[in-house]
């Protein structure tokens, strides 16, 4: 079985906890997009959605679905959102699509955070894949400073402007032993507006796909 039906098996075992004629959050990736794909070809009743980036938000609209602004959305039942690492407490690196902002902005607004991932995205320690900082554009070479001084490389996405103007700097080689304070210790510093690690706010369950089998964390 290759990635891509991982990913869609993933994706078919979220909608288990989807409430028909609910307000959905939806994330953004490659494995989010299998799940938007069956909510169309199954026509998934739902009341409407609140998307975590540009690109997820036409995907959804294309399938018909109203596609809510947060502000106007109340509280969120359900978030549903791929990751490119998580360990097995269900923190997770995010922002493999640049979209880490608004996805931490919809996870947290969210009762409850189901993940979906393939098994190759399990990990016994978070941070081989670089950690996603998004970064006000001024303050790009100071943020990179601070992070060297913390043991991080950061390397500037070349071209890559996220949905809300900013930058992002990809940082190898962190030694993440206590993933929920180095997500605060990189949003301390001034200019950063958001990182890619989900630890403060873990996901409640993440579901990976397996040949064999689905297995719930
Ligand atoms: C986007 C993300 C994605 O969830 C992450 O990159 C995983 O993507 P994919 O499902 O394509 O592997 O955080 O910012």
């Amino acid at each position: 079985m290759d990635q891509n039906a991982l990913k869609r098996r993933a994706a078919e075992a979220a909608l288990a906890f989807v409430e028909e004629n609910s307000i959905l959050g939806v994330g953004t990736g490659s494995t989010v997009n299998c799940f938007i794909d069956l909510i169309g070809e199954r026509r998934f009743p739902l009341k409407a959605a609140v998307s975590s980036s540009k690109a997820t938000e036409a995907r959804l609209r294309a399938i018909g679905v109203e596609v809510l602004d947060l502000n106007d959305a109340g509280p969120i039942p359900l978030y549903v959102d791929g990751a490119d690492e998580t360990d097995a407490k269900r923190h997770l690196i995010k922002g493999g699509g640049a979209a880490l902002t608004r996805e931490k902005i919809v996870a947290q607004a969210a009762a409850k955070f189901v993940c979906i991932v393939d098994q190759s995205k399990l990990v016994p320690q978070l941070g081989k894949f670089p950690l996603p900082v998004e970064v006000i554009p001024m303050a790009r070479s100071l943020v990179a400073r601070e992070i060297v001084k913390l043991g991080g490389d950061p390397v500037y996405r070349e071209g890559v402007v996220t949905d809300n103007g900013n930058v992002i700097l990809d940082v190898w080689h962190l030694d993440i032993v206590n993933p929920a304070a180095l997500e605060q210790t990189l949003n301390n510093i001034p200019g950063v507006v958001c990182n890619g690690l989900f630890a403060l706010r873990p996901a409640d369950v993440v579901l990976i796909a397996r040949p064999e089998q689905i297995e719930q964390i």
